[in-house]
């Protein structure tokens, strides 16, 4: 074997070639261990690969720079780990990023509780860790499961790892520690942890983690446990799952009783009474964010007694009872060297910001999103300035501030006209789709009259960027949720000639047509025999999606997670939302008038239901794929509630909960809430004062009770 050129006589370009192919190599070489198990090189191969390109690359840093990006470490582990569903799901919060943000919070808390604003609500302030949450399940003081946050209602099982971490008990002490308690809270790593971390990286030739948390989360996430042992993690306990009896009546009381369980709370977790108090709050916590000596990413307001928390509920995924109140967003200023436009599932052209490599907050950026067209010109569709005090256009080769706050995607946010290279050229937008060459449109709202700032690709089923991407979504997370097939493996798939997958049933029928090739899959570059077995298993488990998921993963514009599932638990089957998509495309069809009483779905909504279902080619895609795969109803949520699976309408004043809550409670019950009385509504709540509903009400024969009518009947 020739021996290789020293790194130190490589010239530039040589290197960067070489660099090139040492970086895929790494990469296929951890994707192959981590994600699919199947080693492809042993580890002193291994080792002598990546000594060989950090040797390269500092000889070279401009290489580095443009690679660190992709070579961020710990950021996908799928499938490694076994599941555990979370018998109360784990749940996100929503954000508030101004101080008018969090004086709405509170409003909506009074208004949802009908209390009168003096009337004052006691709320915790504690910092919001910027780690990754985990669910311990204690029995009987002892710890019995670890799971990491997974999709909110599944998570993985990383017991073995959590026992290593010294803050995380394996036996919980005291009189009031309940038979069953799921304590939850967030594993993270102090800054000098993260240091040496990735000092010892950096010695073993391994790729540095880009922050705390993502060193923290592949710390956690290993397969070998002895590594999550040598990093020393660290745990604060702030919230719980399943804990049928409470050590206390109040959130605080029971971060404190978790605290004499012998978990580690937040010092700096405070009980407030007003929004001036929270804020204060979260100003002091501000302030001393730079020596806590590990990251955090803003303050979370909670509502302290549990009885209001509960009242209170949840929409989606977050509850109506706490808020994120976050840090502003971190600044850095760069070179915008090209803008690049993509196309999305929905057609819509996004340009895409190429950034000379820049580190804000601790991750490098390359990418940003400058939004849309008017954006980049710098006026709205009225002529009106988009940004203040700058110029107005942006140009490739402008220096550009560049923002990102926590996870959201990093954008192009101002410009300094001051740089700005001579000769620099306005940027013209496309007038043809890049993927398709179709004309791309700005829609004209209907309602509003104005002109849609997103310029869409007409294209639609012809267009391939679009096609690529809803096969993306179909698959995605919240979708589908296909282990081993993400973005790149549908690009493959999309683009190969013996397997190819143009549409979502094609990805039901690869095993069987790969086992009918010649030429077979496991033969070719990125896979193996394991991972294809692995990946053709995973298919096969999800052909029986619960309904929710495969509405959502369909794609369907205004169609999000929160709409997807509200049409599966109102039509039960996707054969009756299909059958009621198609038939309210008339506008006067007791299908129409059904799908407009749905509480929740708007005439956008309708029309986006109306046009997918109505489109023949859409029909003969989901013919095939439901040939393929069949959609399971939602679960009966709490089906033996006697309203559950009833239309109910609610009308007239209510005295012992707002209209919000009794809309929330009837929904936790199964029901579903309609804003108007049709033939279908099975149920009016009618107080005092009641209208024109109760004229329909009588008109269509429906049943009508009042307020206390509804407590005995619900049993509360
Ligand atoms: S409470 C039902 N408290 O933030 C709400 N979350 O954006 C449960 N987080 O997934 C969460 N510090 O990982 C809560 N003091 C804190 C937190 C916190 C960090 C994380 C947690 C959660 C995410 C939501």
């Amino acid at each position: 074997m020739p021996q290789p050129i020293p790194v130190s006589d490589l010239t530039a370009r040589q290197a960067k070639v070489e660099h090139k192919r040492l970086a895929a190599q790494v990469e296929a070489a951890n994707i192959a261990y981590h994600q699919n198990d199947a080693p492809v090189m042993d580890d002193a191969a291994f080792d002598a690969l990546r000594l060989r390109l950090v040797a390269i690359e500092d000889a070279h840093p401009e290489l580095k720079e443009a690679a660190s990006a992709s070579a961020k470490v710990g950021a996908k582990a799928s499938g490694k780990f076994a599941k555990i569903r979370h018998r109360v799901p784990m749940l996100s919060l929503d954000n508030a990023f101004t101080d008018e943000a969090v004086a709405e919070f509170v409003q909506r808390v009074h208004r949802f509780l009908g209390r009168k604003e003096e009337d004052p609500i006691a709320f915790t302030a504690e910092p919001k860790i910027d780690g990754l949450s985990l669910s311990l399940r204690y029995e009987n003081g002892a710890l019995v499961h670890a799971a990491t946050r997974g999709d909110g209602e599944e998570g993985e099982d990383v017991t073995v790892n959590a026992r290593t971490i010294a803050e995380i008990p394996q036996a919980l002490a005291g009189p009031d520690v309940p038979a069953v308690a799921e304590v939850r809270g967030e594993v993270y790593l102090g800054h000098a942890d993260f240091a040496g971390i990735n000092e010892r990286q950096r010695e073993k030739g391994l790729p540095e983690f880009a922050n705390p948390r993502n060193a923290a989360a592949g710390s956690l996430r290993q397969l070998d446990a002895t590594i999550t042992a040598s990093r020393p993690l660290r745990f604060f306990a702030y919230a719980w799952g399943e804990m049928p009896e409470l050590p206390a009546p109040t959130q605080s009381g029971v971060v404190e009783a978790f605290g004499r369980w012998g978990f580690r709370t937040n010092p700096l977790m405070q009980r407030c009474e007003s929004v001036e108090a929270l804020i204060a709050h979260y100003r002091l916590i501000e302030s001393q964010r730079a020596t806590l000596g590990y990251d955090i990413d803003g303050v979370v307001y909670k509502v302290d007694d549990l009885a209001l928390q509960a009242r209170l509920g949840f929409v989606s995924r977050a509850p109506r009872w706490a808020i994120a109140h976050k840090f502003p967003a971190e600044l850095a200023t760069t070179v915008l060297e090209a803008i690049e436009i993509q196309v999305g599932r929905t057609g819509a052209l996004s340009p895409v910001a190429r950034l000379r490599p820049v580190t804000v907050g601790g991750v490098v950026v390359t990418n940003a999103t400058l939004h849309n067209e008017d954006y980049i010109r710098g006026y709205d569709s009225k002529g009106e300035r988009i940004r203040d005090g700058e110029p107005p256009d942006i140009r490739v080769g402008d220096t550009v501030t560049v923002k990102r706050a926590g996870d959201v995607i990093p954008r192009v946010a101002a410009v300094d006209l001051s740089q700005r290279p001579v000769g620099a050229k306005p940027y013209v937008f496309p007038t043809l789709c890049p993927a398709c060459g179709s004309h791309p449109t700005r829609e004209i709202n209907p309602r509003s009259g104005k002109e849609d700032a997103v310029r869409r690709c007409t294209g639609g089923l012809i267009c391939p960027a679009q096609a690529v991407e809803r096969l993306k979504h179909f698959v995605s997370r919240d979708a589908l949720d296909i282990d081993g097939l993400g973005d790149k493996q549908i690009e493959f798939f999309h683009g190969d000639p013996d397997l190819p997958v143009k549409e979502p049933a094609d990805i039901f029928t690869l095993a069987a047509r790969d086992a009918a090739n010649l030429k077979k899959l496991k033969d070719k570059e990125g896979f193996g025999a394991q991972s294809v077995t692995k990946l053709f298993a995973a298919i096969e488990e999800r052909r029986t999606p619960p309904l929710n998921r495969f509405i959502f993963g369909l794609g369907i514009r205004h169609i999000g997670e929160t709409n997807a599932r509200l049409l599966a638990r109102h039509y039960g089957s996707f054969d009756a939302l299909r059958a009621a998509g198609l038939a309210a495309a008339d506008p006067v069809s007791p299908e129409r008038q059904e799908l407009d009483a749905i509480d929740g779905v708007g005439p956008t909504v309708v029309e986006a239901l109306t046009d997918f279902f109505g489109e023949p080619h859409n029909e003969e895609l989901l013919d095939r794929l439901l040939a393929q795969v069949t959609p399971q109803p939602l679960e009966a949520v709490a089906s033996a509630s006697p309203v559950a699976g009833k239309i109910v309408v609610f009308t007239g004043a209510l005295e012992r909960m707002t209209r919000d809550e009794a809309k929330a409670m009837a929904e936790r019950l199964g029901a579903k809430v309609a804003g108007s009385v049709s033939s279908k509504t099975d149920l009016l709540v009618a107080g005092p004062g009641a209208g024109s509903k109760l004229k329909d009400a009588q008109k269509h024969g429906v049943q009508v009770i009042d307020e206390a009518g509804w407590f005995d009947l619900v049993g509360g």
